[in-house]
């Protein structure tokens, strides 16, 4: 049997990137998935890419209602909820000067304000099949980064403190524990990077190769490697309150 047969898993941030390869892999495992994205464009294609196992729902987790919405259409589509999966998001950087009002705001709030009112929303639902959590956050939640990162660093450190306090507040029933990764190589970053527009990296020769060679391993992170993690994470009975880091050694080293 499939070791997900059964459950049901929900990903924000589904519909592109790192989320859509988790969706992935938990279909190959067995689960039922439910996807969410802001976009109904890219909710419609990435159900079709992955063959229409999938239920989707449009919704924008930046704001309270949005993170009901998606928690109520998982729901709906399935009936009871044994893992999410924090994932929806975006990264930008600007100089300290620069950083608006609305930057800070469309940084922080998917992440920080929507992780936890998902959180809160699916926690009943969680409770009753003894689910899990796992959270988004990134390195940059655990070091600053140069290169005009203030709101993404602040917004990731939220996350990783977050996926703390969750986890003693939702023990014993449901576990919450959270990925802190390096650079991952999805269609999103890889844009970043050849736009000239990814933070510190502007004016690099060759920005992927900086990126890459920005750490240990000197390596950029696949989607999938992320994907098994989260795998791995919904399966560790004894783990909860943990920031798993992927990172090619990012925080192990100074620059
Ligand atoms: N890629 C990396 O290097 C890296 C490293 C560490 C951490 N992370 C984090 O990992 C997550 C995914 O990154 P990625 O590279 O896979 O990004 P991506 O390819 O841009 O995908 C982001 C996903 O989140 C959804 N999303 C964004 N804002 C949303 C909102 N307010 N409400 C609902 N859905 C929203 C997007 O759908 P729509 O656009 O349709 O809304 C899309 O499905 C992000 O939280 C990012 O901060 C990424």
């Amino acid at each position: 049997m499939n070791a997900f047969q059964d459950k049901v898993v929900l990903i924000t941030g589904g519909t592109r990137g790192i989320g859509l390869a988790t969706a992935r892999r938990f279909l190959e495992e067995g689960a039922s998935v439910a996807i969410v994205g802001r976009s109904q464009a890219s909710l419609t294609s990435a159900i079709a890419s992955l063959e229409g196992k999938a239920q989707g729902c449009v919704a924008d987790v930046a704001a309270v209602e949005g993170c009901r919405a998606a928690v109520a259409a998982a729901l709906r589509s399935f009936g009871r909820l044994d893992v999410v999966f924090t994932c929806a998001g975006s990264y930008e950087a600007a100089p300290i000067g620069e950083v608006t009002e609305e930057l800070w705001d469309r940084t922080m709030d998917p992440h920080a304000k929507g992780t936890f009112f998902c959180v809160q929303e699916a926690a009943p639902a969680l409770r009753e099949t003894q689910g899990c959590v796992i959270t988004m956050a990134s390195d940059a939640g655990l070091l600053g980064l140069r290169g005009g990162w203030a709101a993404y660093c602040a917004a990731m450190g939220a996350v990783v403190n977050l996926t703390r306090q969750l986890a003693i507040d939702l023990a014993p029933e449901i576990r919450v524990n959270g990925l802190a990764p390096s650079a991952v190589g999805t269609e999103h970053l890889y844009a970043d990077l050849k736009g000239g527009v990814y933070g510190g990296l502007e004016t690099a020769a060759d920005p992927i190769q900086a990126v890459a060679d920005s750490v240990p391993l000197k390596r950029i992170i696949e989607p999938g490697e992320i994907a098994d993690a989260v795998l791995f994470l919904a399966g560790a009975k004894s783990m909860t309150g943990s920031i798993l880091s992927i990172d090619a050694g990012s925080t192990i080293a100074l620059q």
